[in-house]
């Protein structure tokens, strides 16, 4: 019976094979036709990428659109959506052409198309794939009914430098975390049939390293090891390449010195040669005319680059268009590359469905039922909830109790502009719930005590360039000084005071590196102020990457990290300040004391002089201990869990060997309440230095009050292994340790050998 089963099992694995390759060889051989009728010139067409719109996120603008479409010199556009005009350019490109050639329809889908969920660094502060996974799949189904097919999404970067405004996008410094949320965001937006009406090409980005700019400048220089890259960079890139993402899009940055869209090891020898990606690479906005500046040529000189490398398309610079031609016909670049890149993009459309109907992603219908439905803002303000970070409860201030008397203070109480984040084009932030008119619907008006305390940023050099933007941050009339009066008159009155303060969106995100990441002076001092009063002060912070609140920490009695929570971030923010929802996030970067800590990360080596109190001559700051003021993985809940010691199946075991791990997780405080379990190695000893924790698993558990539930992890050798010095992927027999615990730093332990 067993083998009959195993028998047809085989069978239907092996139909679908053929079936699959039955739909290549038709694929290749429409496009092979096709490609037979197209000039040099058409071919060259398809590599162009212009952006049509408003969102520009570069020095120079894509002219004469409208034409070159009709010419046939167009391959997809970006920024534009809405049927309508997407109808309009599609007509265009399928009526007034030769070959009648369907666009592309790109856009920066990042944290949801017009339903704005949290920031990509908040949904992973939720480490909770299938819902992170959820809310791709939302975004997909809106921007899909919106007219695209293309999202410049997700943004895998690691980040260990909370300078660098965006970390925001990305799901922070952890590798095998990111690559976890890089599968579960390429299965939500392309599902598991690109030719539906409600899926659309995912395109991992930016390729590669462009996390690790030196000192956290947006755009600057990048040098590591290729054992750093391998181990501690790559892995998300690549896990999205596994998940079957379609596209790549190149990084700004250099590696080894060549910037990675001319970067023909990068492109071509890693990613096509040693991963096997069949898709389409895209460059950054510009990034091949970047390349003359970065000092590698003329604009024939880096087209020629670019195109050896590897690269399929060229956003907005418009390279290939003027110089493809003459680098064919000079030889510089053969003409079986050119043919390669616009097959790539062809095929792209043709998995898309858009040869059989080029508009089959312009669909009112689906506009007007799709697009913010009552089920999605549901699910926005399910992952605004599940993303906020409890850095500090002291004396249990949380949750409010609703029949105190609540001063609200701060100028983002009543926000609502800043709510939805950066990165999030097409999200309308007039339509963001703020947390003012959430506390009204719930309570009703003139509950609460109000004061605005202080200007959202107050140094007039930062405001503006915020608000040449869309900022729209405001002066208010009355000085500094009035306000932080007036707030402190309305915090005396109160008997618990909830200060929101925080970043302004632009102060993350593109070209928002900060160099120093703390909350503006002014609102410092407003803090400052109402702690004078000796009420409790709840700070509730909107922001988009770690801050340093060593002040805070040591002055406030609640800390809520709320990130930019989106669309429904008041109501949201609402349920868990008054304990209808319990916090449960987790931090996925650390959060430095000061910003000379930085870079910061979890998953550090150890130095051959590890901190000694005793010792002089060991590893330390003289001013700052070296340890983080929150690290990776941490975040409270309103209840309190206690584990168990672990539990291993073997203390010692072979490469073919499964190995269980085991702990009892208790809930032993008043609420009901969600952990994530998580499971950290280290490898004691090595060929080379191995990290002294690196994240392998975690668990995200629900327990109600005074619950126990044993928490079980499978490893094998897989979870053991890395990349050598011969850039091997390998395990070592030897001593590992086990930890197992509720953040990076607070684990239980066990020793395990490998042999
Ligand atoms: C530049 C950004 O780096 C990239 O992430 C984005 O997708 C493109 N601009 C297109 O807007």
């Amino acid at each position: 019976m067993f083998r009959k089963l195993l028998a047809i099992a085989a069978l239907v694995t092996g139909l679908q094979a053929n079936a699959q390759v039955a739909q290549e060889v038709k694929m290749n051989q429409f496009i092979t036709t096709l490609m037979q009728k197209m000039t040099l010139e058409e071919k060259i067409g398809q590599l162009n990428l212009p952006s049509v719109g408003f969102d520009v996120t570069g020095p120079l603008l894509s002219q004469g659109v409208e034409e070159k479409i009709k010419k046939g010199l167009v391959g997809g556009v970006f920024n534009t959506y809405t049927p309508v005009a997407v109808r309009k350019l599609q007509d265009m490109a399928v009526k007034e052409t030769r070959l009648k050639i369907p666009l592309l329809f790109g856009y920066d889908v990042i944290h949801g198309h017009r339903t704005i969920f949290p920031i990509s660094l908040g949904l992973a502060a939720t480490w909770d794939p299938a819902l992170v996974e959820r809310t791709a799949r939302a975004a997909a189904d809106e921007a899909t009914a919106d007219g695209l097919n293309w999202a410049f999404s997700p943004m895998v970067d690691i980040a260990r430098d909370p300078r660098w405004g965006r970390v925001s996008e990305g799901a922070g410094e952890d590798p095998w975390l990111g690559a976890q949320m890089a599968k579960a965001m390429v299965r939500g937006y392309q599902g598991t049939d690109l030719s539906k009406d409600n899926t659309l090409l995912a395109c991992v980005k930016h390729f590669a390293l462009y996390g690790a700019a030196e000192a956290g400048r947006d755009y600057n220089t990048v040098d590591m090891s290729r054992l750093k890259m391998y181990n501690e960079y790559l892995p998300p890139y690549k896990a999205a390449v596994e998940a079957g993402v379609a596209t790549v899009m190149t990084a700004f940055n250099e590696i080894e010195g060549v910037p990675a869209t001319g970067n023909k090891w990068l492109l071509t020898d890693l990613l096509r040669k040693q991963w096997g990606f069949k898709g389409m690479i895209v460059t950054d906005y510009t990034a091949i005319n970047e390349m003359m500046a970065h000092g590698m040529g003329d604009a024939k000189k880096v087209g020629e680059l670019s195109l050896n490398a590897g690269v399929d398309m060229d956003m907005v610079g418009e390279i290939f268009l003027q110089h493809g031609i003459g680098l064919v016909k000079s030889g510089k670049v053969p003409q079986s590359i050119v043919d390669a890149a616009c097959r790539r993009v062809l095929e792209a459309k043709y998995k898309l469905g858009l040869f059989d109907d080029p508009y089959r992603y312009v669909n009112e219908t689906r506009n007007s039922t799709q697009i913010m439905s009552a089920e999605k803002l549901l699910l926005s303000k399910e992952a605004a909830i599940k993303s906020m970070v409890l850095l500090k409860n002291a004396n249990q201030v949380l949750p409010l109790n609703a029949a105190k008397k609540i001063a609200f203070i701060g100028p983002l109480v009543k926000d609502q502009r800043n709510l939805i984040g950066s990165w999030s084009g097409a999200g309308d932030w007039k339509k963001a719930i703020s947390i003012w008119s959430a506390l009204e619907q719930k309570f009703g008006a003139g509950k609460f005590l109000y004061a605005k305390g202080a200007n959202l940023v107050d140094d007039p050099a930062l405001r503006k360039r915020l608000n040449d933007h869309d900022g729209q941050i405001a002066s208010d009339e009355k000085t500094p000084d009035q306000l932080i009066a007036e707030a402190v008159q309305t915090a005396q009155q109160a008997d618990v005071v909830v200060a929101v303060l925080g970043e302004a969106f632009g102060m993350s995100g593109e070209a928002a590196s900060r160099s120093m990441i703390g909350l503006l002076d002014n609102q410092l001092e407003l803090l400052k102020a109402l702690k004078k009063t000796g009420k409790p002060i709840v700070l509730v912070i909107m922001n988009g990457r770690p801050l340093t609140l060593s002040w805070e920490d040591q002055n406030m009695d609640a800390i809520l990290e709320t990130w930019f929570a989106g669309t429904q971030a008041g109501p949201a923010i609402t349920e868990v300040l008054f304990g209808e929802a319990n916090p449960s996030g987790k931090l996925t970067m650390t959060f430095p004391r000061n910003v000379g800590q930085v870079p910061i990360y979890y998953n550090a080596k150890n130095t051959g002089r590890p901190f000694d109190e005793n010792q002089k001559y060991t590893t330390k700051y003289l001013d700052v201990p070296n340890t983080p003021l929150y690290p990776f993985g941490f975040g409270l809940s309103y209840t309190s869990f206690g584990y168990s010691d672990i539990k291993l199946s073997k203390s010692s075991i072979t490469a073919a060997d499964k190995l269980q791990v085991t702990v009892t997780v208790s809930n032993t405080g008043n609420y009901d309440g969600e952990e994530t379990v998580q499971l950290y190695i280290r490898d004691m000893v090595g060929s080379i230095t191995r990290p002294v924790k690196e994240l392998r698993r975690f668990q995200k558990i629900a327990l109600k009050k005074g619950e126990s539930k044993e928490v079980s992890f499978t490893l094998t050798v897989e979870d053991l292994k890395f990349y050598n010095k011969d850039l091997k992927w390998v395990s070592e027999p030897g001593d590992f340790r086990v930890f197992v615990g509720t953040n990076s730093q607070e684990v239980k332990e066990a020793a395990l050998t490998l042999k």
